[in-house]
């Protein structure tokens, strides 16, 4: 099998018996056992101890108890008026830092955008037109070195993005500004294209702490952006390579630094109101299988029970990281599906991971977390920059082969050579529009889709580049290099590629042609839970038993429409459920369901006197006070029978009655 070439040395036995080994890293890539670490989780417990308390960390402009760790940070030369001691989770979080939320839009990545549209104009003016039409798309800011914080020659630094989000905001609207932490010492310890600046030693951890993420911390506790909110990605890949790759020597040197820095990151971010920290869990191509995600959600709590704050100080987490994993594979939908007498999972493809996609992984890990001891209100991200994979070899439905291989061939969509081919993909295309709470993921608890990496910055140079942030040449970049790491096969890379996080016009040229779902176009139905995991075929027996659910009645407050009386008629019913409280005002979703085919639909609703809508997203609305309607935003009008759509809100005061809700379709 071609598992049998991906792991090392002796516990590759162990692994391959019960068909599980560790592939891709987000931009880095696998190796290691599950028999290592097994290993190295059992010294854990007493590295956590030794970790011991995250210096206090000075805090300008932020409250806080002053106790006696105050001196500490005074004796660091800080102001010692503004010292809070770390690791008070703040109190003040909302459940979802997205929800109601306007995305930050960083005008630099737009201008790079538009000038490649410009350059495009003569060659495809469609192709120009794309670009331009997702130029304003949010994009996270990636402070992936020390000179990033105050901004260097790849562009202005933290408190541009900052200041530029207030101004967005306009003093009105709630901004959220996506932040990654990438510059862990000895970061990027199983490839070489992200290596970084500080070394895994403990003069790097100290530099970490302070010359990295205390300026951060500092910045982003100034009174001037407490109404902001900032979701900060905590440090891509670092966890996840302990995971999987703790056998290979530079992963076993950065292990302590990126405990102990990741725990001091979190220390730092949590008692700031305005800072939601999402841990980077790399994707379903690499940690999917049991023997990894199991390890991969202990890992997780030790770590996070280390901070300050425990569990408090982290809302949540986020997949595929700059990769190219599929939200979704369409038409894999049961790693047990049966094919010439082996089940789907079995292929070369999937290795026996059963986690096919990030909707998979997402919901696979949300169990294994909770079931850790972190709170139920953890949210996911998914990074879908880039994991589009459309285009005109994009299959369009289950192949007909009937060997499992042929089988998985004709029907994945994900057109890599290998799940840990990850540099530069060739063929991919941009994946789903940031959003928050997408509908139609409720196993994988989503808070939103981002784009964290931010499409036509690149993963890595296919040849070396000389260059002073620390970056190396890997050959996962070099589209003419094979390695047993890809089970043989060529890295699927797209050649002329410059040096990572810099420019590559053909690269994002080809993520725009090859969007999923194209450029402008109608986002496409999402599989539904009910769905997931069924064998390809079984689609009429799971939308029955949906119908089935919806027509026994929930529990929650539900109000029949007019004219959704009966089951048959084409009408629809809207249900109101409240997912966040707080002293001044509430969030609220709607559920539309129709009862037979429509092709849209208008939702009645009355809001107490006193209170008023202020942020509607997915619905078109007729006011924000007293009695409006909200109406389908167009792309979620259409609903087959048993189909739901869904709106969101925010609002000042109480949230509606939910039985003061009326459906009504066409
Ligand atoms: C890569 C690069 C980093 C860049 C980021 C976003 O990881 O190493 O420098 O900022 O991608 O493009």
């Amino acid at each position: 099998m071609s598992f049998l070439t991906l792991g090392s040395r002796s516990s590759l036995v162990t692994a391959s018996l019960t068909g599980q080994l560790p592939p891709a890293s987000g931009h880095g890539y696998f190796g290691g056992t599950m028999a290592h670490a097994a290993a190295r989780l059992g010294t854990t417990a007493l590295r956590a101890g030794a970790i011991g308390v995250a210096t206090a960390l000075v805090l300008a402009a932020c409250t806080g108890d002053n106790d006696t760790e105050s001196d500490d940070a005074a004796s660091q030369g800080s102001d010692p008026a503004s010292v809070v001691t770390p690791g008070t989770a703040s109190s003040s979080h909302v459940d979802n830092a997205y929800a109601g939320a306007t995305m930050y839009v960083n005008d630099k990545w737009s201008a790079q955008v538009e000038e490649t549209a410009d350059a495009a104009e003569g060659d495809d003016g469609d192709l120009a037109d794309a670009m331009r039409d997702i130029a304003d798309t949010p994009t996270a800011v990636w402070m992936d070195r020390i000179s990033a914080i105050d901004g260097n020659a790849d562009g202005p630094g933290l408190r541009y993005h900052l200041d530029a989000a207030l101004e967005q905001a306009d003093g009105d609207e709630q901004m959220i500004l996506t932040v990654v932490i990438y510059d862990l010492p000895g970061r990027d310890c199983f490839a070489l294209a992200s290596n970084g600046e500080l070394p895994a030693t403990d003069e790097g951890l100290a530099r970490y702490e302070s010359d990295y993420i205390d300026p951060i911390a500092q910045m982003l506790a100034e009174d001037k952006y407490a109404s902001l909110r900032v979701a900060a990605i905590i440090e891509p890949d670092s966890l996840p390579n302990l995971v999987t790759n703790d056998s290979d020597p530079k992963c076993q040197a950065a292990d302590p630094y990126y405990r102990d820095g990741v725990a001091y990151a979190l220390d730092s971010f949590a008692p700031l109101d305005n800072v939601y920290t999402y841990i980077d869990a790399a994707h379903s191509g690499w940690l999917g299988w049991d023997t990894n995600s199991g390890p991969t959600a202990q890992l997780f709590a030790e770590v996070v029970k280390s901070t300050e704050a425990g569990f408090d100080s982290v809302d949540g987490f986020v997949t595929n990281t700059a990769n190219f994993t599929p939200l979704e594979e369409p038409y894999l939908t049961d790693p047990e599906q049966q094919v010439g007498g082996q089940p789907v999972k079995s292929g070369a493809f999937y290795e026996y991971n059963p986690d096919f996609d990030e909707a998979d992984w997402t919901a696979d890990l949300y169990t294994r977390l909770v079931g850790e001891g972190f709170p139920e209100s953890i949210g996911m991200l998914v990074d879908t920059s880039r994991n589009g994979w459309g285009g005109e070899d994009r299959p369009t439905s289950a192949g007909s082969g009937s060997t499992v291989d042929a089988f998985v061939d004709e029907s994945k969509i994900d057109a890599r050579t290998h799940r840990g081919a990850w540099c530069n993909q060739d063929g991919a295309g941009l994946g789903r529009l940031p959003q928050a709470l997408p509908d139609g993921y409720e196993a994988s608890h989503l808070d939103a889709f981002v784009w964290v990496k931010p499409p036509g910055e690149s993963d890595g140079g296919s040849s070396e580049i000389d260059n002073d942030e620390g970056k190396g040449f890997d050959p996962m970049c070099d589209p003419g290099f094979s390695t047993e790491r890809l089970a043989g096969n060529t890295t699927n890379a797209l050649a002329d590629a410059p040096l990572a996080g810099k420019w590559f016009a053909a690269q994002f040229a080809q993520l725009v042609a090859n969007a999923y779902p194209e450029v402008g176009a109608e986002v496409p139905a999402p599989r539904t839970d009910a769905d997931a995991n069924k064998p390809v075929g079984a689609e009429t027996e799971s939308s029955e038993q949906a119908q089935e659910d919806g027509s026994t009645g929930d529990d929650s407050a539900a109000a029949e429409g007019d004219e959704s009386a009966g089951d048959s008629a084409a009408g629809c019913t809207a249900q109101l459920t409240v997912v966040n409280k707080w002293g001044t005002g509430f969030e609220a979703r709607v559920k539309v369901k129709a009862t037979g085919p429509i092709t849209g639909w208008v939702v009645t609703m009355s809001l107490p006197k006193g209170s008023a809508v202020n942020n509607i997203w997915n619905g078109d609305n007729s006011g924000k006070t007293g009695t409006f309607t909200v109406g389908d935003a167009g792309w979620n009008g259409a609903l087959a029978k048993g189909g739901t759509g869904e709106f969101g809100f925010v609002g000042d005061g109480v949230a509606p009655e939910p039985s003061s809700l009326e459906c009504s379709a066409s």
